[in-house]
């Protein structure tokens, strides 16, 4: 009897030129229509197959994977993945893997153009336009702050991170982070930014961008007591994770004129959006579009399907995915779950 092919599992539609590739070596299940998976869901998906390609929307936990004896490996089409219980999945066997390096300029590019909405508050001058509010060229309304010539601070200095620091050299803009790590000199010099401790940071970034990952560590790392911080014309940028950033004490910072203006991609209950947020006009708010390129939504699927196809021992790369995630040091990153980077 002819021995059966893998199984994998597609969460979502993604590009189906490519995930086609995977029909060359396993029985796929494609999920056809943009779905919300909960737990059971989820469970119920995994419970017989070899491998998934998953993306961010799906949280793939401890009891999911205790469910499913076959799964083999997880391949998230993203970089962050705070939604695999990577512990869990190391302690099974199973590879879990991302997609790193295909996103960051993509990403890059967007949160410059976050931090520059906020800065110059373009979306808040679109919707004043389109209301009809726009009574003819006035002096000194919806001014802004600059960039060229003003301190960025990075929070977070990996790929993504030292895209940014390049980008603001264009700018005239003096680069300074904070990193679990400091970046060795040479690197330093090249993105031209200097390493300082977290709370300088808050208090001399004439605009932060937050890209790091998200831990235990990491949840609400810009709380009340960060803002109040950082200087009251400064602005926020966050492109990495939700709960990063404390949202009730940003609402009030922001409402409070303890803080000029904000931009967020990401957001911790996402798609829901607090409602004070979504209230205020010092904010610039998108849905989670960082790395959305079209170029680089494929790539990041590319990537993803090849991991898939090594992971479990098929193609030119068999057993040996291009983009593994690591298991984690005691107490880094995967110590949690949340995790991006
Ligand atoms: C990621 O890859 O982690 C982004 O948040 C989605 O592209």
């Amino acid at each position: 009897m002819a021995e059966s092919r893998p199984k994998v599992w597609v969460s979502q539609p993604l590009f189906d030129d490519i995930v086609a590739r995977l029909h060359a070596h396993f029985d796929v299940v494609q999920v056809p229509d943009v779905s919300e998976h909960d737990a059971a869901a989820i469970a119920d998906a995994l419970r017989d197959v070899d491998g998934a390609l998953v993306t961010l929307n799906e949280r793939i936990d401890g009891d999911a994977i205790a469910e499913a004896p076959k799964l083999r490996a997880i391949a998230n089409v993203g970089v962050g993945y705070n939604n695999l219980d990577v512990p869990a999945l190391h302690a099974r066997d199973i590879v879990a893997t991302n997609t790193p390096d295909v996103l960051t300029e993509t990403t890059a590019d967007f949160g410059f153009a976050l931090m520059m909405a906020a800065a110059r508050r373009v979306t808040e001058a679109e919707r004043h336009l389109r209301a009809g509010k726009w009574q003819g060229w006035n002096f000194k309304g919806l001014l802004g702050a600059d960039l060229h010539g003003s301190t960025l601070g990075i929070l977070g200095m990996g790929r993504i991170g030292q895209g940014i620091a390049k980008r603001a050299s264009g700018f005239d803009m003096r680069v300074i982070y904070h990193n679990r790590s400091r970046l060795p000199a040479d690197v330093e010099r090249a993105v031209n930014a200097s390493y300082v401790e977290f709370d300088t940071l808050l208090a001399q970034a004439d605009h932060l961008v937050l890209v790091l990952p998200y831990s235990a560590a990491s949840h609400h790392i810009v709380d009340a007591a960060a803002l109040a911080k950082m200087q009251p014309t400064a602005t926020l940028t966050n492109i990495a994770r939700g709960g990063i950033v404390d949202e009730a004490a940003l609402a009030d910072a922001l409402a409070g004129g303890r803080l000029a203006s904000a931009a967020l991609d990401v957001f911790e209950g996402e798609p829901a959006v607090d409602p004070r947020l979504l209230a205020l006009d010092n904010i610039v708010l998108t849905p989670h579009i960082a790395s959305g390129s079209l170029a680089t939504r494929r790539a990041m699927v590319t990537l993803a399907v090849d991991n898939l196809i090594a992971a479990l021992g098929a193609g030119p790369d068999a057993g040996n995915p291009p983009t593994p995630i690591a298991p984690a040091a005691k107490g880094g990153k995967d110590a949690k779950r949340p995790g991006t980077a």
